[in-house]
């Protein structure tokens, strides 16, 4: 797979597929809320969000979205097929962030990831990324909780 990988930023009709790949690889997200097909439009619409695709030939195999916040740049929502796991897929992706947020100028990239999470754990920290232990996530909702 790796010689046939190629990733690509993707277009606004193909945030469907996006929600698919998220659905088959277990991976939770918000389709009333934040990651409902307007809510992720619009924040593409907006410029500082992108999603890319890793594709292998004319399959989407993982997506990933990126955010530049002004600051840092932030890799989001990273998910891989179940089937395609272990081939760098992902890896691909968040080098694909990581030149996006360069060309941006953005000098650090971040992740936030779920203490249980050993194979992204495990992948962010084979990319480079130091593992903070003595940061504690804290973040209010203002649109309600489910967005
Ligand atoms: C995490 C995830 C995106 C990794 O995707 P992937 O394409 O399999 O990752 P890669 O093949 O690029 O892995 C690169 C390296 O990451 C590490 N890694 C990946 N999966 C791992 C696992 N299950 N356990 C331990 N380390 C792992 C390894 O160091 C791996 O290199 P190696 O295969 O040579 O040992 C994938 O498991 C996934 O989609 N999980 C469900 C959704 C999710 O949790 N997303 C992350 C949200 S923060």
């Amino acid at each position: 797979m790796e010689q046939t990988l190629r990733v690509r930023l993707l277009e606004t009709e193909e945030l469907a597929l996006v929600q698919a790949l998220w659905r088959a690889a277990g991976l939770p997200f918000h389709p009333e809320g934040r990651d409902s097909l307007e809510a992720m439009a619009a924040e593409a619409r907006e410029g500082r969000t992108f999603y890319a695709g890793a594709f292998d030939e004319d399959r989407m195999v993982g997506v990933v979205l990126g955010t530049d916040e002004g600051r840092k740049g932030w890799i989001n929502r990273l998910a891989v097929l179940p089937e395609a796991r272990r081939h760098g897929v992902a890896a691909a992706l968040v080098a694909f962030c990581e030149a996006e947020f360069a060309r941006r100028g953005r000098g650090l990239v971040c992740a936030l990831v779920e203490d249980w999470n050993d194979p992204s754990l495990g992948l962010f920290q084979r990319e480079g990324y130091a593992l903070r232990k003595d940061i504690l996530y804290l973040r209010k909702s203002l649109k309600g909780e489910e967005w």
